[in-house]
């Protein structure tokens, strides 16, 4: 029997393609009441991770469960965990309904549940119209009211929110952000993190099949920095003053200095106090998408450890190599 737990629990989970490893060695767990992005760029492994937790891939090594069990152990999957991959298809002659009955029954769901879905994802009014005259975001809905049918403990979406229009994102936003709330859990697919950043909570980044992040959201956050480049008249004055005042700084090469953790505001001023000149300043600001994408270009290895993890606590390799 399965434990009840909502979790999802991957173990040094492998895969191979022949010579590719398209997933090594993961290890993360998700659990109810937050919403898990589940993010790497195109190609890292999130499919096959996925198709791997949905007994659609068999694994090379490790476990991927559900409750405590892999999905093929479950007693009546559908109504432990809905899925929507990507490449979804429907009978386009069929309306939203019949689609929808046709897996119900499949499913040994109760008709009822089919208009209750077809409510939950806003489709009600659709319900009579033919799928294939649907646009990507209305097919995107059909797909999560089929996951929903079996009124599912556990979501598992893959790249759910690939082709929505930011008002399409929104409603899917909020509707995860409930869906988790009320104790259940999911896990969302995504390349592309500033699409998925308002929605989840807790994050696992992988790159080509590695684990490179796995904690909050905020965790990510509070690695974002900013650093002025700035020329001075008398830079060892100015580099005194800085450290007095708690800056790190750097000497680059072409003469400058590189201030971290401050602006060029914050550098002027301390400046015109001290009486020194300054030639020429510079910002620059590390955001999450550019730590996204120097996290997942390889730039970081790190181990997977019980609770959050972050690669690199020095901050070594952050920023740009002005
Ligand atoms: N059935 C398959 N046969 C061979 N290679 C595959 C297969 N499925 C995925 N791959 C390869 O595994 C890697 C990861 O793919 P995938 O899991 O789809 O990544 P993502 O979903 O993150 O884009 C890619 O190199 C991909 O080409
Ligand atoms: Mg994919």
């Amino acid at each position: 029997m399965h434990d009840g737990s909502g979790r999802l629990i991957v173990q040094g989970l492998s895969k191979s393609f022949g010579p590719v490893n398209a997933v090594q060695d993961l290890n993360f767990t998700v659990r109810p009441g937050s919403v898990t992005g589940f993010l790497g760029p195109n190609g890292s492994g999130k499919t096959t991770t996925l198709r791997m937790l949905l007994g659609l891939v068999t694994p090379t090594a490790g476990t991927a469960t559900i409750n405590g069990l892999p999905f093929h152990q479950l007693p009546n999957p559908a109504t432990v965990v809905g899925a929507v991959l990507d490449a979804q298809s429907f009978h386009p002659g069929r309306t939203a309904r019949q689609h929808l009955r046709c897996y119900a029954a499949a499913m040994n769901v109760p008709d009822a549940q089919v208009d209750r879905a077809l409510e939950l994802v806003g489709l009600s009014a659709a319900a009579k119209r033919k799928a294939g005259a649907f646009s990507l975001g209305m097919r995107q809905r059909l797909a999560l009211a089929t996951a929903l049918l079996g009124d599912p403990q556990v979501l598992v979406l893959d790249e759910p929110a690939n082709g929505l229009d930011p008002e399409g994102i929104a409603w899917l936003r909020n509707f995860l952000k409930a869906f988790a709330a009320s104790g259940r859990t999911v896990l969302m697919s995504s390349h592309f993190l500033r699409e998925i950043e308002h929605t989840v909570d807790q994050l696992v980044i992988i790159s080509r099949g590695r684990c490179v992040f796995d904690g909050h959201l905020d965790q990510l956050r509070a690695a974002q920095r900013s650093r002025a480049f700035v020329q001075a008249a008398d830079p060892s004055k100015l580099v005194d003053k800085l450290q007095e005042a708690g800056y790190g700084i750097e000497y680059l090469q072409d003469g400058r200095i590189a201030v971290t953790g401050a602006d060029s505001r914050a550098v002027a001023d301390l400046a015109l106090e001290a009486g020194i000149a300054l030639y020429g300043m510079q910002d620059e600001r590390i955001g999450l998408e550019q730590l996204f994408f120097q996290l997942t270009n390889g730039q970081y290895t790190s181990v997977q450890q019980h609770g959050a993890q972050w690669p690199a606590p020095d901050g070594q390799g952050f920023g740009g190599n002005a």
